[in-house]
């Protein structure tokens, strides 16, 4: 088997990017190792920015966004009980963002690739990359496990695996550059069939920890808590849920949140992390196996999606004029984005968590960073700002070969 770009992991990165290739006439194969009920079912991400919405309309897989989605035009920034808007279109001339979650739109994706008739092989083991240093790379798979193994000669490899996938492996375990941060807390996610709780996304900090009210359809609600890193889910009965999330989003207007029946609970644990070798030979790394972002500004998926707007940009270039100077660039454009949403995820984790270890002299810096932030019409259009998204035209900017 021959193919232009063997894509392995068919989340938001991998079937992005086969999706991005095939409109530009390059063939990809996707392997990926869970099945696709598997994956149009877990439960993750929620919002997306307008940019990572403007792609999925333009490129003919939004229609289902465009009717069930949610437009929100600011979210609540909570200290205390006290509540403030940040309104996004009139700090960002117009911007908002989208409550979509995440396993619809790979619904929509995979639903586009299948019926182009993408090859996209599920359940597949022991992928390994080969030879990713000659023009002759290639991928070798087990369809079921003791089966025989399968090749796939390619020109590139595109690593959307994730964080716990092979491929950053193959990229840390010689000569690299990486970054991290890991933090105390964790997030225990919920989802609830419930009403809506508000009619934007509330980002709650509280002295009992951090909460986020969000939403999915008008019955069923996202709400998260900060929780310890290392804490047992099996310690956070329904009840203790309802207690902590009602008291940390209370702004004492005697309005109490309504509590239903929780349908599932999980608790992840926080990182920051950037690997900055997004290339390898021909191995190219996008999305969360190459970077990971404390949820609280909602970047991960949207930088995902922004990587393999750059990404297979490089390999139209490639293919169509024959020329790598773009391939050469990913990682020089794709980082400026990065280091940008890590900024903006790590401020907004700083400010909005409560942090044991925090002296009382740092905790009144945060409270002050908050009155500062809703105060201050720079400092909420900032807010703004990153929030809806920034320009990829910014990396390239910085890149001045790029054109
Ligand atoms: P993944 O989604 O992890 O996809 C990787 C794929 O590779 C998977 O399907 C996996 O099965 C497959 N794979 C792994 N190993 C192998 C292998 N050996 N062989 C073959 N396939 C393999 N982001 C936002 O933008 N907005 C939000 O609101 C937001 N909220 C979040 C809330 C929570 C609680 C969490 C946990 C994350 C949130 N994120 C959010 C982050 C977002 O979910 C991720 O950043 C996003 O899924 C990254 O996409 P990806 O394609 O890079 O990786
Ligand atoms: C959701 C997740 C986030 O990380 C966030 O910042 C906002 C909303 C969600 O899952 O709805």
């Amino acid at each position: 088997m021959h193919t232009n770009v063997v894509i392995i992991g068919a989340g938001p990165a991998g079937l992005m990017l086969s999706h991005l290739l095939s409109q530009n006439g390059i063939d990809s194969i996707i392997l990926e190792k869970r099945s696709r009920k598997e994956i149009e079912e877990t439960v993750r991400a929620g919002v997306l920015e307008q940019g990572t919405v403007d792609l999925l309309k333009e490129t003919g897989v939004g229609t289902r966004i465009e009717h069930e989605g949610f437009e929100h035009e600011g979210i609540y920034l909570q200290f205390g009980q006290k509540r403030e808007r940040i309104d996004f279109p009139s700090l960002t001339g117009g911007k908002k963002v989208v409550v979509y979650p995440q396993h619809e739109v790979l619904k929509d994706l995979l639903k586009a690739r299948i019926e182009d008739g993408a090859a996209i092989h599920f359940e597949v083991n022991e992928v390994k990359t080969h030879a990713i240093h000659s023009n002759k790379p290639y991928v070798t798979y087990t369809p079921v496990k003791g089966a025989s193994e399968e090749t796939i000669t390619c020109d590139y490899i595109a690593g959307c695996d994730g964080f716990h996938g092979p491929c950053r492996e193959t990229v840390t375990e010689s000569d690299c550059s990486e970054y991290e941060k890991l933090y105390d807390y964790g997030w225990l996610g919920v989802l609830a069939e419930t009403e809506v709780a508000s009619d934007e996304l509330v980002y709650a900090n509280h002295e009992n920890g951090f909460a986020l009210l969000s939403t999915r359809t008008p019955t069923l609600q996202r709400f998260y808590l900060q929780v310890d890193r290392k804490d047992d889910i099996n310690l956070w009965s329904d009840d203790r849920i309802w207690t902590e999330l009602k008291k940390r989003s209370d702004i004492g207007d005697g309005k109490e949140l309504k509590d239903g029946p929780i349908v599932s609970k999980n608790i992840v644990s926080m990182r920051s992390y950037v690997c900055e070798t997004m290339r390898k030979g021909n191995l190219f790394l996008a999305g969360d196996a190459a970077h990971i972002v404390p949820p609280t500004g909602a970047k991960g998926l949207n930088l995902a999606i922004s990587d393999i707007q750059i990404l297979a940009e490089g390999l139209k270039e490639r293919y169509h004029n024959g020329s790598e100077n773009l391939l050469d660039r990913y990682e020089e454009i794709a980082l400026q984005r990065i280091w940008k949403a890590q900024r903006f995820s790590s401020f907004m984790t700083t400010l909005l968590h409560t942090d044991v270890k925090k002296t009382k002299f740092e905790r009144k810096i945060q409270e002050s960073e908050f009155h500062y932030l809703v105060s201050s019409e720079a400092a909420k259009r900032s807010l703004a700002e990153n929030y809806t998204g920034l320009p990829i035209e910014w990396g390239r900017a910085l890149a001045p070969q790029y054109s």
